[in-house]
């Protein structure tokens, strides 16, 4: 038995969500843009509501934004690198506004100066905010904050009518209140609510323009706590191979990365990490104990070795595991002479074998198990395939959708528990879909050793 559970795991925190589901701006990216004035600090509020409407947000600072608020409140609040710099490049070299034109569905810029609002009407792209507008085919939404002289300007409101009027962006105007300078008149900042409701309507029955995780800005991890220190995670990985003669196997298309993605976040997160390895295409984690085990028969073994001798907190099958392989592979390699009939049998199910020796073992212990199935078309399959399996969690994707399938970095995945619930993940990458399903995982693990300590039964695991 494990030495160090139950109860010696630290208790979960909620990691920061990507965005609140059901949200107005659910599944949008938003380019917020700040400009230096004294309402710079409301835009961090901003952040904070676009991401209650469940948008994904990158901010970009003017320089004179930057000595207002620090990138890194922005950047720890939005889960992104803040682009401060027209020149800056993201860590993959590409070019840091221009991804941001690219993936955004609106560029909201509030506060938008005076100084700002000339630049843009005059096409000056001196800073990341008027650089990113301009590349922009999204929408673009401005809420103005200046003194009131300022804003009555005649060069201001040209500027802003050149805006509205030409390029067909959205002003939310300011409003009369008190400014910074003392003095009370037109120039405050609109309210933020305003602000949001225009940045709603102005992608109102428009497409999300990039849903592909990969193409967006890259999130920064999020900082998790080490929810899983204590705990041994066995994650298998990859796909399996079942020899036909010496030099011939079958094999299938998975290259590992989910599992792989999978084992580096349970490592991340303060985990002991066993992998069990088929044929996989990536670099294995550096901090894991790996088994190799290319055929289900070694996969089974490797499996029940890892989870119940050991034993294990949970097991995580992402590997593509074969259902039928060759009845006898041949000693010698198959010559090309005449037909070729290969006779199959059934491989062993190692998932539905370790939940059936799980399920013999204290509850206190048992090992929390995940199934992944890899479906084509519909997962209308799916429930029945996790009652039939006994595992608490099945992660389930369509493969032919576009950037769910193999060897690409993101997955759509659809989680569902054995208590009948579904959770929709957006495209993600295999990473965040790792954190995301881990979180569950952490959270069953929790379940258990408190139900253990109580002496009930769980409910993700109906067993
Ligand atoms: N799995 C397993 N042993 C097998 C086949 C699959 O442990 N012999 C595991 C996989 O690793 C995965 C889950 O079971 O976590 C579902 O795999 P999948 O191939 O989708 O399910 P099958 O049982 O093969 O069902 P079907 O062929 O009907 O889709």
């Amino acid at each position: 038995m494990t030495p160090d559970r139950p109860g010696d795991r630290p208790a979960v925190k909620a990691p920061m969500p990507a965005g609140h589901p059901g949200g107005r701006l659910d599944g949008r990216l938003v380019g917020l843009g700040v400009c230096g004035s004294i309402a710079a600090y409301k835009a961090v509020e901003l952040v904070r509501l676009l991401r209650a409407e469940g948008a994904e947000v990158v901010v970009m600072l003017t320089p004179a934004a930057a000595q207002f608020v620090g990138p890194l409140t922005f950047a720890a609040l939005s889960g992104h690198a803040v682009e401060t710099d027209v020149l800056g490049l993201l860590p993959d070299q590409r070019i840091g506004h221009i991804v941001v034109a690219d993936a955004a569905d609106a560029i909201v810029v509030a506060p938008a100066t005076a100084r700002w609002l000339g630049a843009m009407a005059n096409g000056i792209a001196s800073d990341t905010v008027v650089a990113a507008c301009l590349a922009t085919a999204a929408p673009v939404v401005f809420a103005p904050a200046m003194d009131g002289d300022m804003w009555t300007h005649p060069a201001t409101q040209s500027n802003v009518g050149r805006l509205e009027r030409d390029f067909g962006y959205r002003m939310v105007p300011p409003q009369i209140g008190s400014l910074a300078s003392g003095q009370s008149g037109i120039g405050r900042l609109a309210e933020l609510p305003l602000i949001v409701d225009a940045l709603v309507a102005a992608v109102e029955g428009r497409p999300v323009r990039q849903p592909d995780a990969a193409a967006r800005p890259p999130r920064t991890p999020a900082v998790r706590d080490a929810d899983l220190e204590g705990s041994h995670v066995v994650v298998s990985a990859g796909g399996t191979a079942e020899p036909i003669d010496p030099v011939r196997f079958i094999g299938n298309r998975s290259t590992g990365r989910m599992g792989v993605a999978i084992a580096e976040a349970a490592l991340a997160r303060g985990a002991r990490v066993t992998i069990v390895a088929g044929r996989v295409e990536v670099a294995l984690p550096a901090g894991a104990r790996v088994v190799h085990a290319e055929s289900t028969a070694a996969m089974r073994n490797a499996v029940i070795g890892a989870v119940i001798d050991q034993p294990a907190d949970a097991l995580v099958m992402a590997a593509a595991v074969a259902d039928f392989r060759p009845r006898a592979a041949a000693t010698t390699k198959l010559t090309r002479d005449g037909s070729l009939t290969l006779d199959l049998e059934p491989t062993e199910d190692i998932l539905a074998e370790t939940a059936a020796l799980a399920r013999a073992l204290d509850p206190a212990v048992r090992p929390i198990l995940v199934a992944f199935a890899a479906e084509t078309g519909s997962l209308e399959r799916a429930p029945d395939k996790l009652r039939r399996k006994g595992a608490d969690l099945l992660v389930a994707n369509d493969v032919s959708e576009p950037g769910s399938g193999f060897g690409t970095d993101t997955n759509r995945v659809s989680i569902l528990a054995a208590d009948g619930s579904r959770e929709d993940l957006p495209l993600l990458t295999k990473r965040e879909v790792a954190d995301r399903l881990l979180d569950r995982v952490a959270a069953a693990m929790d379940e258990r050793d408190a139900l253990a300590h109580t002496g009930g039964t769980t409910t993700e695991a109906h067993r």
